[in-house]
């Protein structure tokens, strides 16, 4: 990988402990970063480079378990540097700016800059603009990205206005949006498994699939993020941009050149022919829900109406998806936490007139397992043996994680590692988070018009009975 200065802004934080070390951590262990690479730990706190260095390191120590190796962790410290910065005065980039051009002369480095915004969103432009007015980065000499965490705006207004500022100082070639859900191996995977199977690509549309469902639950509640969570609610935490990144990958028509560019100009495609709700039938379309026990939770309102579960069934406006339903079900506090994709196909043409016991149960489903599992599961129908014309179905299973000595690269060193090297194609262009904002606003706005009921689930359910007969009241279906 080319050397670079990545400078983290919010390096004290969780996502930093939590996950961005961890992930350096893991690139340095397989000697992926260049001699030329540093780290700039960028914070309020008022503490020394030494300090920060311990603090790294028990997080690493905690996050990486049993792969923890001291002399991984001495090499990759002697990279670090801590910068203390109040993220509104100008005086503290100027000194930020002299840190990175002296450790640049200091590492031999070419002048590139990779700026990760691990912060609260009200910072994002506040920090793109301080880094453009005092020239953070040396002109012509070099690249810079910028890298930003969700939320990405709370609606498309506001994500209009932070698009605005970052355009200011980043172009659209140089802003990487982070969805983590791009980076999963088996969302990856969705689009490499249709691309290189006769079997599947010429038969995934409207002629042969009945309807596709995308799952994510999690079983743990809002935790310590009831303040955040409560403002945001699960349509704007999931399905805005996981769940209808997912849409779009499962949809897309695949470019006859896989490049990043024409992938996500098809992803756009496909999230702009969202059809929106129409107003009289919202509600069969759409159910909410809350867990007991919500409104107890650290940082939430008393009486709040905020979602932790949405169900929905939504349509495209897309030549290969015509009249084809996708479900989408997304909920906390509920029975498992897991995520996956099942396309669940049309009966054979005839199926009707096998004759007298040949019955066909069950169509053919491709389930796409994310997490925890990851693999691929494909029904089929085959004889009963020992019966003349009994049809059942039977399962075949690719289980990916089972396989001996597959280790996944975790999402963050895949996206640092991306960024690091300028591929594009996992994260969201802005008119991807356009598109979805446009469709998001439609059902928050109609909900704020009519108050739509929220139903109570208990924990480790799966979800409001509501949300279950959005599926089960179309014969043949139901959530898999
Ligand atoms: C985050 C949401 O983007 O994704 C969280 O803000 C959610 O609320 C998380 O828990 C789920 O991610 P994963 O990878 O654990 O399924």
């Amino acid at each position: 990988m080319e050397g670079c200065l990545l400078v983290i802004f919010g390096a004290t934080g969780d996502l930093t402990y939590r996950k961005l070390l961890p992930a350096l951590y893991q690139l340095e262990k397989k000697a992926l970063l260049a001699k030329n690479f540093g780290l700039v730990a960028v914070a309020r706190k008022k503490i020394s480079t030494n300090t920060y260095i311990q603090e790294a390191q028990k997080a690493v120590k905690v996050h990486t378990g049993e792969e923890y190796e001291g002399l991984v962790w001495d090499r990759l410290k002697q990279r670090i540097h801590y910068h203390q910065l109040e993220f509104n005065i100008d005086g503290d980039y100027e000194s930020l700016k002299k840190v990175l051009e002296n450790l640049d002369r200091d590492i031999d480095g070419e002048g590139n800059r990779l700026f990760y915004l691990a912060v609260a969103p009200e910072y994002f432009s506040n920090i793109a603009g301080a880094i453009k007015r005092m020239d953070l980065y040396r002109k012509n000499q070099g690249w810079k990205r910028l890298m930003v965490e969700k939320p990405f705006g709370s609606d498309l207004k506001s994500a209009t206005s932070l698009n605005e500022a970052l355009t200011l100082a980043f172009e659209e070639k140089e802003i990487y949006r982070v969805d983590h859900y791009l980076m999963k191996e088996m969302v990856q995977n969705l689009i490499m498994i249709r691309a290189a199977n006769q079997i599947f690509e010429p038969t995934w549309n409207r002629e042969h699939i009945d309807h596709v469902q995308i799952i994510s639950t999690e079983s743990e509640g809002v935790g310590r993020r009831g303040e955040y969570y409560d403002q945001a609610g699960a349509l704007r935490d999931m399905v805005q941009n996981h769940m209808l990144q997912m849409v779009a990958l499962a949809a897309v028509d695949l470019p006859g050149n896989l490049t990043a560019k024409n992938l996500r100009e098809e992803k756009v495609r496909v999230l702009q022919s969202l059809i929106p709700f129409k107003e009289d039938s919202i509600e069969e379309q759409m159910v909410l829900g809350q867990y007991q026990g919500y409104q107890q939770e650290p940082g939430v309102r008393e009486e709040s109406s905020t979602e932790t579960y949405v169900a929905l069934r939504l349509f495209l406006n897309h030549p290969r998806w015509l009249g084809v339903p996708f479900y989408l079900k997304t909920g906390k506090g509920m029975k498992d936490k897991t995520a996956r994709i099942i396309i669940q196909y049309k009966l054979p043409m005839g199926s009707c007139c096998l004759g007298k016991n040949k019955k066909i149960e069950q169509p053919n489903r491709l389930r796409i397992n994310i997490q925890p599992q990851e693999g691929v599961v494909l029904s089929f129908n085959t004889k009963q043996p020992g019966t003349v014309d009994t049809i059942r179905p039977v399962t075949m299973d690719f289980c990916q994680n089972c396989l001996i000595g597959m280790n996944t690269p975790e999402a963050y060193e895949k996206l640092l590692g991306d960024a690091i090297k300028g591929d594009q194609t996992l994260f969201t262009h802005w008119e991807e988070v356009e598109a979805s904002w446009k469709w998001v606003d439609t059902l928050i706005d109609w909900r704020k018009r009519h108050p739509l009921e929220v139903r109570n689930y208990k924990k480790a359910s799966q979800g409001p009975k509501e949300g279950a007969e959005l599926v089960d009241r179309e014969p043949g279906r139901q959530w898999l």
